[in-house]
């Protein structure tokens, strides 16, 4: 059978990736038809990327039919898997999310805190349509979710979307495993970490290689050193004695911005202070990996890639969809309903977990309680997820400071409003909802 996959947001510098995906899966994989979806303003990008696809699917020699188009629903006649990786505002925005939050003493992240929070208000919207447009022209795709919060999107889509076949993905499972891999100088394919928690929130509980509980040697060789694999948007940071010894669990980097606040945020000042922030980081790699997209004799994926934050996602979406097809049950962590696999969180929430995947999707593993270190805190950010969730679909002022208040990373409830409402403004052109 011949598949069709569409990539919204086609134009990314990211699509090499998921497209040299593609080309290495042909044999197991059958994709013959690869349409890129953008929008007017990512023109240029968008037709670069669909010259440097093609020279690199005539270089592999593969069978695959690619094209692009801003013409989103004509693209997704016919289609069988549609990813999408879309930045409503472009980094533009996302330098906004960073720099309003550390100007008032807060941490500025791409998901994390005040920034987190907005970059879903200005996403769901746009998902929510591009899910109710799947399920009116394809109804049988499925849609991998890329777009961040990873996490956060996902849940909208499950719980207020018409189209259910949707899964969430992030490359933080795959650079765990392959972090821990080189800790215990094993193969990558011979871990299996049991994950629990959410997207950019998850914690390792136990490793096993080739079925063996290593989990107290991960921790000695873990304490007070830096790992490779920490993506290229987080600074290295290590973890203490005392900290992984009491939780006995494996924290991944983002758990920085939240228990270790402090020496992250001045981390962060200074370096907004010598180069701006990451998303003016990633304008200036933008800028020189198009220049790079656009030689002529470039035919493959460039190494340069590699510097953004998200490297290797393609990796995760592509192994998924090709197990997906091939109904393979294979164990991999994506972000998908709870439905009691984690009693302690609602039925309905999305949680990033591992999964049997098979032909109907994925199937999560049972994991039980959450560990009691971490149990507070990993609801409260599922609550404050929820609020932002609501907030962002029902554009009410109340709702997103509620969101604002409840994160683990504001909590203050003068500064709360400060920020929402400095950032609601800055962003208003994105934010058709909220009308004030
Ligand atoms: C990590 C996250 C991704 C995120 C990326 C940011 O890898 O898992 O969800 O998009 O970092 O990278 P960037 O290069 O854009 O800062
Ligand atoms: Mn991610």
């Amino acid at each position: 059978m011949a598949l069709k996959l569409v990539i919204i947001g086609g134009g990314s510098s990211y699509t090499p990736e998921i497209l040299e995906g593609i080309i290495q899966r042909q044999d197991t994989f059958p994709v013959n038809e690869i349409v890129l979806v953008d929008i007017e303003p990512g023109k240029d990008k968008l037709e670069t990327i669909g010259n440097l696809g093609k020279r690199m699917i005539h270089q592999a020699n593969a069978n695959i039919n690619l094209s692009w188009t801003l013409n989103r629903r004509e693209a997704l006649v016919n289609a069988d898997f549609i990813t999408t990786q879309i930045r409503v505002g472009g980094l533009q925005a996302r330098s906004i999310d960073e720099r309003i939050p550390l100007k008032h003493g807060f941490i500025g992240q791409e998901t994390n805190g005040a920034g987190g929070i907005m970059k879903a208000f200005r996403t769901i919207p746009v998902l929510m349509e591009i899910a109710e447009d799947v399920q009116e022209i394809c109804p049988d795709a499925w849609i991998v979710n890329f777009t961040n919060p990873a996490g956060i999107v996902t849940e909208a889509l499950l719980n207020y979307s018409n189209h259910k076949k949707v899964i969430g993905v992030c490359n933080i499972p795959f650079n765990t495993q392959h972090s821990t891999a080189e800790l215990l100088d094993v193969k990558p394919e011979e871990i299996l970490i049991e994950f629990i928690g959410l997207n950019h929130f998850i914690f390792g509980k136990k490793v096993l290689v080739s079925g063996k509980d290593r989990t107290e040697e991960v921790f000695d060789r873990l304490i007070n050193r830096e790992t490779n694999y920490t993506p290229a948007n987080i600074m290295p940071l290590d973890w203490s004695e005392t900290f992984i010894q009491s939780t006995k669990l494996l924290p991944n980097p983002y758990h920085q911005y939240y228990f270790q606040t402090e020496t992250v945020l001045e981390k962060d000042l200074q370096s907004y202070q010598e180069n701006g922030t990451r998303a003016e980081v990633v304008q200036e790699l933008e800028k020189s990996l198009f220049e790079l997209y656009q030689q002529p004799n470039l035919k493959t994926k460039p190494k340069e890639l590699e510097k953004r934050g998200g490297a290797f996602y393609s990796k995760v979406a592509c192994s998924l969809m090709d197990s997906i097809y091939n109904n393979k049950n294979d164990v991999q962590t994506v972000n998908t309903q709870n439905n009691g696999t984690i009693t302690d969180l609602p039925a309905d929430a999305v949680i990033e977990v591992n999964c049997v995947i098979t032909k109907d999707g994925p199937k999560p593993i049972s994991i039980g309680k959450i560990p009691s270190p971490v149990k507070g805190i990993i609801q409260n950010m599922k609550a404050m997820e929820e609020l932002t969730i609501q907030a962002a679909l029902s554009g009410n002022y109340q709702d997103a400071y509620n969101a604002f208040v409840m994160n683990p990373l504001i909590q203050d409830e003068k500064k709360a409003k400060v920020l929402l409402d400095e950032l609601l403004e800055a962003h208003k052109a994105y934010l058709p909802q909220f009308k004030q």
